[in-house]
């Protein structure tokens, strides 16, 4: 385990040394990985950070109010950027085609802001098992793969690359970071577009955000698990009324894990399933069945692409 109060010293340190005179942009997501290192840098930099909150339209129900509210203070910039992911992502089903639309578009809205605010540097959140899974080519993560990152920037700092997680949230911890956020779940870069199999519509996320809420509302506090999460993952028959209908198969995943490299299902008891099953399928009309996902990792990955 990381010795928190050296990491903070040595990175403050670290970021001031690597970014020069330059100005900084980031990208902050709210999650552990991105709000730690807008702390750190907002200590190294003052006003020479510059964090840019990406609204890409794949984040999770009420997050950009929740940043907002959060960050206010950073001189956080805000950018409404969901009609052009969506229309990027049109007809893509391939996975990884998927996550390289995504990374690539985040990049150049980055590089867009960068420019604008005469940044010449990016700081990035990339945490240890991120850069193990891209060097071992099993995803690329959007925040290290699939990013042409040497097109704009001078400079890519990432503190917290050797870190885990666990590290990650005893840093946030001595940093003063609200308690919702130190014990937030991950959440993935590319954001709901990997809890929708095959092509992402505005439609289909809409649906998705509104089961990850449900499943999130019943499961988070009670359990405490790693990652809980709904997925859409086809189509199936289902009956409404009289008639046989064709409806959305929702799978509900609640995973344990220290890294996210290896992770076990978590043993959730039937009346908490049947609520959730319960609710999804009544309050998402278009949903005709909710499966529970009891694979570990390996074989299984914790997201569906
Ligand atoms: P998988 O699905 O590979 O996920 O078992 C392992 C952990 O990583 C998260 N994840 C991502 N995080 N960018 C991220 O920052 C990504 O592209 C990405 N893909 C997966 C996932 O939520 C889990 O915690």
């Amino acid at each position: 385990m990381v010795n928190a109060e050296r990491f903070i010293r040595d990175a403050i340190d670290e970021i001031r040394r690597e970014a020069g005179e330059r100005r900084v942009v980031m990208a902050l997501s709210g999650g552990v990985d991105s709000s730690v290192c807008a702390a750190l840098a907002a200590r190294a930099l003052g006003d020479r950070l510059v964090p840019i909150y990406v609204d890409t339209g794949l984040m999770r129900k009420g997050e950009t109010e929740r940043i907002s509210h959060i960050f206010g203070d950073l001189n956080l910039y805000i950018v409404p950027a969901a009609d052009e992911f969506f229309s990027a992502l049109k007809g893509i089903v391939d996975p990884e085609e998927k996550r390289k639309v995504i990374g690539e578009l985040f990049i150049r809205i980055f590089e867009r802001e960068a420019r604008r605010t005469g940044a010449r540097a990016l700081l990035q959140g990339t945490i240890y098992p991120d850069r193990i899974e891209s060097e071992g080519g099993i995803k690329s993560h959007h925040n290290v793969g699939g990013m042409p990152l040497h097109i704009e920037f001078e400079k890519v700092i990432e503190p917290l690359r050797d870190l885990y997680k666990d590290e990650v949230r005893a840093v946030a911890g001595v940093l003063g970071l609200p308690h919702e956020i130190q014990h937030r779940m991950p959440f993935p870069g590319p954001g709901l577009a990997v809890r929708v199999v095959g092509e992402v519509t505005r439609e289909r996320i809409e649906l998705v955000r509104e089961a990850n809420w449900i499943v999130e509302s019943e499961i988070v506090d009670r359990f405490n698990p790693w990652q809980c999460f709904a997925a859409l993952i086809g189509l199936g028959t289902g009956v409404k009324g009289d008639n046989r209908v064709h409806g959305w198969i929702v799978a509900v995943r609640a995973v344990n894990s220290r890294d996210g490299m290896t992770a076990d299902p978590v043993h959730i008891p039937w009346d908490v399933m049947d609520r959730v099953a319960l609710r999804i399928t009544s309050e998402i009309p278009s949903v005709a069945r909710v499966v529970y996902d009891v694979t570990p990792k390996p074989p299984a990955t914790i997201e569906y692409e």
